[in-house]
């Protein structure tokens, strides 16, 4: 049997993330027992009257500052050996596919969600291994960058998806865009399916969504056939 995933996710926001995770593909990955989810909420690690989380800045300024004692009190109580704990930031290393599939291979997660201006850097320093941002604009807290990251993380566990929607040609897989995709009907509304894809030969069709890919990519994310190893210009891959 496949070993679990545990993610964990810290918030104050637990309910936010509550119908995310239990609709769909992520509820699937739950039931199947490939992944667990642990929503957890910040506020269970506080020792006061009103759960407090957060607090003024020292120096000054605007806005409130998260503590460091309930993230610190929270990852104490949930890391395993070789848990990942990851600070929701948009300060981290910008998410990729990549760095999903590089989740996807761990064992456990912690991701953790800040608030308000943000996380005393203590947490940062002395508790995250990791910081990711899921791209360069700034959310009201962290809930949703880590439900971003879940998601792109377990579907790349192996069993979540069914063998109909793999993940080896999809877009970033070898560093390109997908190829265009068709379904019936054949002709809707003047717009027609590529003929090649109605042919039934295969090897025409593998030829034809390769160069699809490689024109898509080159027009719409150069930047990504820079990075590739199959760019234009390279032999194709033979598949056997
Ligand atoms: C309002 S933001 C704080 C931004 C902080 N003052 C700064 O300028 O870097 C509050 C929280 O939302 C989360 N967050 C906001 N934008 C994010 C992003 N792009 N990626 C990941 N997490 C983000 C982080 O957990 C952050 O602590």
């Amino acid at each position: 049997m496949e070993d679990i995933l545990q993610v964990d996710i810290v918030t104050i926001f637990p309910r936010m993330l509550e119908g995310f995770l239990g609709e769909s593909m992520l509820r699937r990955a739950a039931r199947s027992g490939r992944v667990a989810f642990r929503l957890v909420d910040l506020r269970d690690f506080t020792h006061d009257r009103h759960r407090t989380t957060d607090d003024r800045p020292y120096g000054g300024g605007p806005g409130m500052v998260m503590k460091p004692e309930p993230f610190f009190e929270a990852v104490d109580s949930l890391r395993t050996p070789g848990a990942r704990v990851i600070l929701m930031s948009p300060q981290g290393r910008r998410f990729t596919q990549s760095i999903a599939r590089e989740l996807a291979a761990e064992r456990h997660l912690i991701l953790l969600c800040g608030h308000y201006e943000g996380v005393d850097e203590r947490v940062r320093i002395g508790l995250a291994n990791d910081e990711i941002s899921i791209g360069d604009y700034v959310l009201t807290n962290g809930a949703l960058a880590a439900a971003v990251v879940a998601d792109a993380v377990v579907r790349l566990r192996p069993g979540v998806l069914g063998n109909a929607e793999g993940t080896a040609e999809e877009s970033f897989s070898e560093s390109l865009l997908e190829y265009p995709q068709y379904t019936r009907p054949p002709e809707y509304r003047g717009l027609r399916v590529p003929e090649v894809l109605l042919s039934g030969n295969h090897e025409d069709i593998r030829r034809w969504r390769r160069m699809q890919a490689l024109a898509r990519t080159a027009e719409r994310r150069p930047d990504l056939l820079g990075a590739s190893p199959t760019a234009a210009g390279q032999p194709e891959r033979t598949e056997s």
